[in-house]
């Protein structure tokens, strides 16, 4: 089994990534907390409870840490993720609460009182993590492992020629992480799920409608590219219908800025890392984060052959499997959907 802390700003992607944890009986859902990033962290809070509540996990803690980046003002993306983060999709008001305690505490809490048991997942900026590592410098040998979502490795960014969104909202933050690794034994090291792999996994309508038949929709999903922008699904499951109302957002946004009528559903296959349910290879590298040259901010640099001298700090994602991934995915959300 795989007890996760959950750090994500959803966003359609970590919206994914939860309802696929809630669907694996191997993963123990600790906390899921809440950084800003897609959009502000008491909306990604939000989303957090409503989400979890849809999947059948209204048990889970839902906590807010910081509320901006470590050093510079936020920048959210609604042209991504829709103004709510949750493309069009209209999630039911949560009935549940936000824990009381601040995120950062949580997760040092959580990591001391189980110290090698806890894996973290961290499929936004950094913010939150950095903070728990400076209040918890042991906090890398207190995990079992640690999970990124983030960064761009091998050739260019998808928020600057050369930046990944996570990285770039909070390079501070992303450079202070992977400072806090820099020698640590392998074993410590995080799993990196770089932009390269990540873009791999493209969802598409077909499988949604897969997804919909699995979860036992007898109405076929329409979520197809000749429908006028902004049609609502009309599932009769409520999960599939959210779901499909939040793929339709991101696939026309990736049709806008030409990738064609897909998605990317990054963070989804770094919860598939975590729950240990993916196959993968990585590469030790040593990782700067750039944090000062104005057009490079958030511009992640990999060194794979040791050029710099520098001990190595994180393990980057070099290859995973896509096909596996949507199988994957389309029988775990259908699943979850019909139970
Ligand atoms: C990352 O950026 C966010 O918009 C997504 O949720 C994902 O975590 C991909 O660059
Ligand atoms: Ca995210």
């Amino acid at each position: 089994s795989v007890s996760l802390l959950v750090d994500c700003d959803t966003g359609i992607d970590d919206a994914l990534a939860l309802a696929y944890l809630c669907s694996q009986p191997q993963v123990e859902l600790v906390a899921v907390s809440s950084t800003p990033g897609n959009v502000g962290a008491e909306q990604v809070a939000r989303n957090n409870l409503s989400l979890l509540e849809l999947c059948g996990r209204p048990d889970v803690p839902v906590a807010i840490g910081a509320r901006a980046p470590l050093r510079i003002p936020l920048t959210t993306t609604p042209e991504t993720h829709g103004p709510q983060g949750v493309g069009y999709a209209e999630l039911p008001e949560p009935r549940g609460q936000l824990n009381g305690v601040d995120a950062v505490e949580l997760w040092v809490e959580a990591a001391r009182s189980r110290p090698g048991e806890l894996t973290a997942l961290l499929t936004a900026p950094l913010t939150n993590f950095a903070l728990a590592l400076r209040a918890e410098p042991r906090l890398p040998e207190l995990l079992r492992g640690v999970v990124i979502m983030g960064g761009s490795y091998y050739y260019q960014g998808n928020t600057t020629p050369t930046a990944e969104w996570n990285t770039h909202v909070d390079p501070h933050a992303a450079a202070e992480v992977f400072a806090a690794f820099s020698g640590l034994p392998e074993e410590c090291l995080p799993v990196v799920c770089a932009l390269e792999t990540t873009e791999r996994i493209e969802l598409t309508p077909g499988h949604v409608a897969a997804l919909a038949a699995e979860a036992g929709c007898t109405e076929p999903e329409l979520v197809l590219p000749e429908q006028p922008e902004g049609r609502r699904s009309t599932a009769s499951n409520e999960l599939v219908r959210h779901l499909s109302d939040m793929l339709r957002f991101y696939f026309e946004f990736h049709r806008k800025y030409g990738q064609g009528y897909v998605a990317h559903i990054h963070d989804y296959f770094a919860a598939s890392v975590a729950a240990r349910t993916a196959r993968y290879s990585t590469r030790t590298a040593t990782v700067h984060v750039e944090t000062a040259a104005p057009k490079l901010i958030g511009t992640t640099v990999a060194d794979f052959r040791g050029l710099w001298g520098e001990p190595p700090n994180a393990r980057i994602v070099s290859e995973n499997h896509p096909s596996e991934a949507f199988a994957e995915l389309v029988r775990a959300l259908g699943g979850l959907a019909r139970s």
